[in-house]
């Protein structure tokens, strides 16, 4: 059986970055997979290399068993990519847009209902005849989701695709990947917002400087972190000003006088957190413990938050 996605040993260089070290990933046909990692960590850069967009320096790529340098128009055919970047055609009308887009594939009358659907399942149909340009970035970034999937394709990759997306709207469109998903599609998401990951990936990579730092299912993941970290949310009498680096660097929010922090099971204890609080003079008015989520694990192996 062939993979969904296939990633093999693959190095690229921008100038003297390396950018990609030696990544190697399998993804299934399928599966529900999520591409983490901090900024620059080399996510988009991997997910272009896929969609034949970037040219790689070394190692091979296939989408669906084609390889995308050898055989660029079969692996692309099988795979829709929404881009980080909003990029678009400002001349034409979303309807336009999508008709082009997907004679492009060589599926143009024939798409009709097709687009019809897609336009009211990312709720759209409103906005099918206005000008790209008049959009709000939220609707651009749904149009740009509607031309990734103007072709049907085996694989949807999207990357940051909630960026700029409003709540309501957001929502809306993971009923709308989710039911991709369902009708068998492989779905690649990237998102800083990694409750999104939590609730919809089955599997999930953290990418950091170029390389993989864990790949597992979201459970194992989570469990990691049970074992390594531990979530401590503090209430204070007053708001803590002049915080020390050494704390800081503990710290997952702060909302006024509440702090949360991450504690590292092997090196922290919970017992000299409180010391160092009080040597700070503050009050400690309420403090529990809470079980490990997915951005404390991604903070424990990236060393940065998510967003
Ligand atoms: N076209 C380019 N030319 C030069 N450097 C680039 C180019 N594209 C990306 N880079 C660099 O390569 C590294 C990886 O960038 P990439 O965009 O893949 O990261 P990312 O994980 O998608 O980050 P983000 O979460 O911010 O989208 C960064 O250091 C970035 O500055
Ligand atoms: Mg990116």
């Amino acid at each position: 059986m062939d993979a969904a996605i296939h990633i093999d040993n693959v190095h690229k260089h921008y100038g003297s970055l390396h950018a990609l070290k030696g990544m190697s990933l399998t993804i299934e046909k399928g599966e529900f997979f999520g591409l983490l990692g901090p900024n620059g960590a080399g996510k988009s850069t991997l997910i272009n290399i896929i969609a034949g967009l970037t040219r790689m320096d070394s190692g091979q790529v296939s989408v669906m068993g084609q390889d995308v340098v050898s055989n660029y128009r079969q692996s692309r055919r099988r795979i829709g990519v929404v881009p980080q970047e909003l990029v678009y055609d400002p001349f034409f009308s979303v309807r336009e847009i999508l008709q082009i887009q997907a004679g492009y594939f060589g599926k143009g009358k024939q798409s009709t209902g097709w687009i019809d659907s897609l336009l009211e399942g990312l709720k759209l149909t409103d906005k099918a005849d206005a000008n790209m340009r008049t959009l709000s970035g939220g609707m651009k970034r749904r149009v740009l989701i509607a031309q990734a999937l103007v072709h049907k394709p085996d694989v949807v990759i999207l990357d940051e695709p909630t960026a700029g997306v409003d709540v309501e709207l957001r929502s809306s469109l993971w009923e709308f990947v989710k039911a991709l998903h369902n009708d068998g599609h492989t779905i690649v998401l990237t998102t800083h917002y990694l409750e999104e990951a939590e609730s919809l990936c089955q599997r999930i990579a953290i990418i950091n400087h170029g390389k993989l730092v864990a790949l597992d299912s979201k459970e194992s993941l989570l469990a990691r972190g049970v074992g390594m970290t531990c979530a401590v949310s503090v209430t204070l009498a007053e708001p803590l000003n002049n915080i020390p680096d050494d704390l800081l660097t503990k710290i997952k929010s702060v909302d006024g006088e509440k702090i949360e922090f991450i504690l590292n099971r092997g090196t922290d204890n919970i017992m000299s957190l409180v010391d160092c609080l009080r040597d700070l003079g503050a009050e400690i008015l309420d403090l529990r413990t809470e079980d490990a989520d997915l951005e404390d694990v991604f903070m424990e192996l990236t060393g940065q938050r998510s967003t």
